[in-house]
């Protein structure tokens, strides 16, 4: 599988499961943006991708996605670079155990995983327009089977829950999933949510520590899949012909899995992506 002459861009590319992708699609020759938080931290995996995959077509470029001005500031700099986007892979995510905000007072947990790829999507749909057969993957979790969602306390100010926060931020990625497919129809875009299987990877570093919880995590751990197995499902959604124009689905282990009820409920979809567009200043 080649993708010569195709553009990608992925956040969280410094990550555990991000990392894996990117190398994996570095060797199939593609031009690869890595969106990371802090360059610094990133710079060594960014370097040893390069020299794994023998790609000199990498780039990184700063983004915070807990904050607006970051992100439009990048798709800024991005579309004056680039006039072409194959595959936009939004990956980044976090799980914090105690209620956190990102800058503009998102509860940070949706405000990154949704918030911050909803506008981050937003900002690069023209150049993903023009690009013919362009792809965006949601990296999402089968932890959305238990997340629940109110339009009323999306930043969860009432009673807050880490696995909560985190299951629902992956349901909202769904529903936005579901939303953009139906909005993207007849532009030529696809678009695809996955679960990459759980890994042994940094986002689960915020869980605490009592002596139990750390034991039982330690062989949670060990039952986890290897990184660079849990990147496959995104390498084959962004470089696959098995999936070429199919839109709105939900991946796990490179196969389409039918999404559970909750996620039929159009009402919330579509006012989760009212609110959403309100929020990131799009509405
Ligand atoms: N690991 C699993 O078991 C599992 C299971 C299901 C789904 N997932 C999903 O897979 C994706 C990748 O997770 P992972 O396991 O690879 O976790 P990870 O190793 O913690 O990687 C997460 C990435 O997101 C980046 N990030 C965090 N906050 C950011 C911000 N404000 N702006 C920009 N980037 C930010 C991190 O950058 P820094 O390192 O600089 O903070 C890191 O590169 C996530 O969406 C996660 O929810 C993971």
């Amino acid at each position: 599988m080649t993708m010569e002459g195709k553009t990608l861009l992925i956040t969280g590319a410094d990550g555990g499961i991000g990392s894996e992708t990117t190398k994996g699609i570095a060797k199939m020759g593609a031009t690869i943006i890595m969106a990371c938080l802090d360059l610094n931290d990133a710079k060594p995996v960014y370097e040893n991708i390069k020299q794994e995959s023998g790609n000199e077509r990498i780039e990184m470029m700063q983004v915070d996605l807990a904050s607006l001005s970051s992100i439009r500031q990048f798709a800024t700099h991005f579309s004056q670079k680039y006039q072409q986007l194959n595959v936009l892979i939004n990956n980044a995510g976090v799980f914090r155990w105690k209620r956190e905000e990102t800058l503009e007072g998102f509860e940070r947990t949706i405000g990154i995983n949704l918030l911050g790829h909803f506008l981050l999507t937003h900002l690069l749909l023209p150049i993903l327009k023009q690009t013919p057969g362009a792809r965006i993957l949601n990296v999402s979790s089968n932890a959305y089977f238990q997340g629940k969602i109110d339009l009323h306390d999306l930043h969860l100010k009432k009673k807050y829950a880490g696995v909560k926060a985190y299951d629902s931020s992956k349901l909202a990625i769904v529903f936005f999933n579901q939303e953009l497919a139906e909005r993207l129809q007849g532009t030529g875009v696809t678009v695809n949510a996955l679960h990459p299987g759980h890994a042994a990877t940094n986002i689960w570093n915020m869980w605490p520590g009592t002596w139990y919880q750390t034991l039982l995590f330690k062989i949670l751990k060990m039952l986890m899949k290897p990184t660079v197995e849990a990147a496959q499902n995104s390498i084959y959604l962004a470089s696959s012909d098995e999936v070429k124009g199919i839109t709105g689905k939900f991946f796990d282990n490179k196969k389409m899995k039918e999404v559970v009820p909750k996620c039929k409920n159009i009402q919330l979809q579509k006012g989760l992506w009212a609110l959403s567009e309100k929020l990131t200043g799009l509405a």
